[in-house]
């Protein structure tokens, strides 16, 4: 695949005013998800679930893809229908979760690393096959005494960029994400610097391994207070550094950037991306890739009826996605 056609898919996923529904918890991420809402972690319920949210009516009006787990992208619905064949039907891009979960750094206490490039080039091959346009490598970088070190942070850059490559190679668009995680107390001045050194990594990263950046996604995490710091910085202030961060360290040739909302109440997640939305003179289109923001309030209304109650999860779903997707253009009236 050419340049122009990863480019083209890249712009596509940040579209204006539309985003990215993150649905590509692993099976025992979702298995938390599911028992928070008292749900049986099943196959079948983990399929009829994301029936749910992938036949939500119109729901391309908001949102131009969706990441998928391993095991969703070969499920279909109960008809038989591939869901594959269902988001392109809609005009939504299938996406791929491909690495396999952050694993401890040996050596570097408290940290860790993702794994996943072992097999990758043939994985991505099959994903291919099966309609993915593009892919979700998610690194995590930890805040806490003497953390995260800079052994961390370049590993975990090396690897995004080896994933980044053969996603290109393959054609497949990558979505890099670096998450700097919210848990901890720390204050956002140190959110922002940990932040920016990841991000620094991440793109001399890119650059060493060759990667088109007009042919990849940043989905980044929002330089924020942590969860447990005392002091929490209001939404202005949330969005003045993050935007200030990102303009400091993202090439302006990147199509585009989306954030994780990473433990965000859905509230604050959507106020966050339409207060960046209204500063003036941001180089790229900021939009989302929400997972729990997207989800949570209808995976509580399916799970009290999965069989009478799609419609009315559904109808949460839109509601959420349209939100998200006016504070994309930041015109979200709260
Ligand atoms: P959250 O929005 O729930 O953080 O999930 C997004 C995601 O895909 C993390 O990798």
């Amino acid at each position: 695949m050419s340049i122009e056609e990863l480019a083209d898919i890249a712009q596509a996923m940040v579209a204006p005013g539309k985003g990215i529904i993150a649905i590509d918890e692993s099976t025992a991420t979702i298995a938390k998800r599911f028992a928070s809402v008292g749900v049986e972690n099943t196959e079948e319920n983990r399929r009829a679930y994301r029936e749910m949210l992938l036949t939500t009516p119109n729901l391309s009006d908001y949102i131009s893809g969706a990441i998928l787990y391993d095991e969703t992208i070969r499920q279909s619905t109960r008809d038989g229908v591939p869901f594959t064949k269902i988001m392109m039907d809609a005009g939504i891009l299938p996406g791929i979760k491909v690495d396999t979960g952050a694993k401890p750094l040996a050596g570097c206490p408290g940290e860790l690393v993702t794994e996943g490039l072992d097999g990758l080039r043939e994985r991505l091959a099959e994903y291919v096959k099966l309609g993915a346009k593009f892919a979700k490598w998610r690194a995590v970088i930890t805040i806490g005494e003497d953390i995260p070190t800079g052994t961390c942070i370049d590993s975990n850059a090396h690897a995004l960029a080896r994933y980044a490559a053969l996603c290109q190679e393959a054609g497949i668009v990558p979505m890099v994400e670096p998450e700097v995680l919210m848990d901890g107390d720390h204050d956002i001045d140190t959110c922002y610097d940990v932040t920016e050194a990841v991000l620094r990594s991440l793109f001399a990263a890119l650059y060493e391994h060759n990667v088109m950046l007009e042919g990849c996604i940043l989905k980044a995490s929002m330089v924020i207070s942590g969860k447990d710091c005392p002091e929490q910085a209001d939404a202005e202030e949330v969005a003045a550094q993050t935007v200030h961060c990102l303009k400091a360290t993202v090439p302006a040739t990147l199509p585009g950037i989306v954030f994780l909302s990473g433990g965000q109440s859905d509230e604050q997640a959507t106020r966050h991306l339409n207060e960046m939305n209204q500063l003036e003179g941001n180089p790229w289109p900021l939009s989302f890739s929400y997972g729990r923001a997207m989800q949570a309030a209808a995976l509580k209304i399916w799970a009290k009826d999965p069989v009478n109650n799609v419609a009315e999860a559904q109808k949460t779903v839109y509601a959420r996605a349209r939100e998200n997707g006016l504070a994309a253009l930041g015109e979200w009236q709260g």
